[in-house]
């Protein structure tokens, strides 16, 4: 097992580019099984993440032909022989049940176990199942494993809530389903943009992302082609708050600033500088003032940043609120904060105030998922003295070798191996 040992006190200063999102490349890949064309796919901008390996490995063990160079990736999915996830990887990743869609659309069949994750919440799948039995899927349920059968129809399915996971996964059920499919309350998150114009590049007739309804029209097959995901908002979100707790100096290339409006009208209002191009944004930190968040799908405030927003609000002046709405248990990493000095009462399920401004002090905290983990990064940056974080693993899932990214941005920060054999590993 390997630490994070960060000494703080230093601004974060200087400019960084950001990889591709995770969130976009694992729906991606998963959508990659529904063409069989002899050209392949090229998919441009991976990032190299832990929960991005354990997808490719997935679709190896399915007999997917991929070839890994620098950022690029190469699929050859002709060679697609099994319609069976093996548990061990369930567990490892959540976005595993995305597989469900394009295997029904493929084989007709799947196998696969409920799926593990972050723990941030109950996190069920029932929005994703309801939709696929809609489509004329006969689902079973055999203990923990998922036996899914029939090639999916068109269908009219209303989700009862925007699921970013279930609007996915019927997106790519519909791709070579027979007739129409209209997702209605879908989920408007960027990663369901891409995920359709990466369909759509492949032959695919699919309108709506982006807005609450999304129709997509059967097709026989899909094509081959290349690629390239969005750059990941939730990684430049994380960055530009390390720079405003910090009170450091920071410019984001290569991103797309209106993915982030949320979070830069926030930091705007709590008094940070911002400036916006079509590709970067720029951002001095200044004296922060206190804040109220209400997490939200989006465009609201992402949730994925709940964690990383309240550790800057531990240096804001004045009483803060966060208020939680889309996972029920992502509050876990406050007892963490506190442990540095943070004043963060939780006083209900879903709602913490954070007493600011408070001077935080290193200590030894744990990372008990990947946001919680990029929070305590932030506050450790902050911290007087030194921070151990364990359990990074979590980290390596959605940040991509986080402590050379922060040390090129003048921060003091190590990866360090102990011997903390008991942390437990498994991942969103
Ligand atoms: N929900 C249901 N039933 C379902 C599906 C979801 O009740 O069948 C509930 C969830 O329990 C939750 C809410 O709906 O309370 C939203 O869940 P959603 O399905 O939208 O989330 P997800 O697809 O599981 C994705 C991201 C998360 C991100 C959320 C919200 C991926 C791989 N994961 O999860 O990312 O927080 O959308 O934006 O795309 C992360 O990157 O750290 C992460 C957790």
């Amino acid at each position: 097992m390997e630490s994070l040992v960060i000494t703080g006190g230093n601004p974060i200063q200087g400019k960084i580019s950001v990889e591709g999102a995770k969130n976009s490349v694992l729906p991606i890949l998963a959508a990659s099984l529904l063409s069989k064309d002899k050209e392949g796919i090229w998919l441009d901008q991976i990032p190299r993440l832990q929960d991005v390996d354990v997808m490719i490995h997935i679709l190896k063990d399915l007999g997917v032909q991929v070839k890994m160079q620098g950022r690029n990736l190469f699929l050859d999915t002709r060679s697609l022989e099994k319609d069976v996830v093996e548990d061990y990887h369930n567990n490892r990743m959540r976005s595993s049940i995305f597989l469900m869609g394009p295997l029904l659309g493929r084989m007709g069949k799947v196998t696969i176990g409920y799926p593990g994750g972050c723990r941030i919440g109950e996190r069920p799948i029932d929005l994703h199942l309801k939709g696929l039995s809609k489509m004329g899927i006969k689902i079973n349920m055999k203990g923990h494993r998922i036996e899914a059968t029939g090639f999916p129809k068109g269908a009219l399915i209303h989700l009862d809530a925007p699921s970013v996971g279930a609007t996915e996964n019927l997106m790519m059920a519909g791709v070579l389903a027979k007739g129409e499919t209209v997702i209605s309350n879908a989920a408007k998150e960027p990663e369901i943009v891409d995920l359709q114009n990466f369909i759509i590049k492949m032959g695919g007739r699919i309108t709506g992302a982006g807005t609450d309804t999304i129709k997509i029209k059967g097709v026989d097959a899909l094509s081959g082609g290349t690629y390239q995901v969005i750059p990941d908002r939730i990684v430049a979100g994380t960055y530009l708050l390390a720079a405003a707790a910090t009170k450091g100096e920071l410019l984001l290339e290569n991103i797309i600033p209106r993915h982030l409006e949320a979070l830069c009208a926030k930091l705007g209002e709590a008094g940070a500088e911002l400036e916006k191009g079509d590709d970067y944004i720029w951002l001095r930190g200044k004296e922060l003032k206190s804040l109220e968040i209400r997490t939200l799908p989006y465009p609201g405030f992402p949730t994925d940043l709940q964690p990383p927003m309240t550790s800057l609000l531990t240096q804001a002046q004045g009483a803060s609120m966060v208020k939680e709405n889309v996972f029920e248990g992502r509050f876990d990493y406050l007892e963490e904060l506190n442990k540095m000095g943070a004043n963060v009462t939780k006083i209900e399920n879903r709602k913490a105030i954070i007493k600011g401004k408070t001077p935080l002090t290193g200590a030894k905290v744990n990372a008990t998922d990947l946001r919680a983990g990029a929070a305590l990064v932030i506050a450790g940056l902050v911290a007087k003295g030194h921070t151990t974080i364990s359990n990074i693993f979590h980290l390596d899932r959605g940040y991509e070798r986080i402590e050379e990214k922060f040390r090129n941005l003048n921060a003091c920060i190590e990866r360090r191996k102990d011997d903390n054999e008991n942390a437990f590993q498994q991942s969103s």
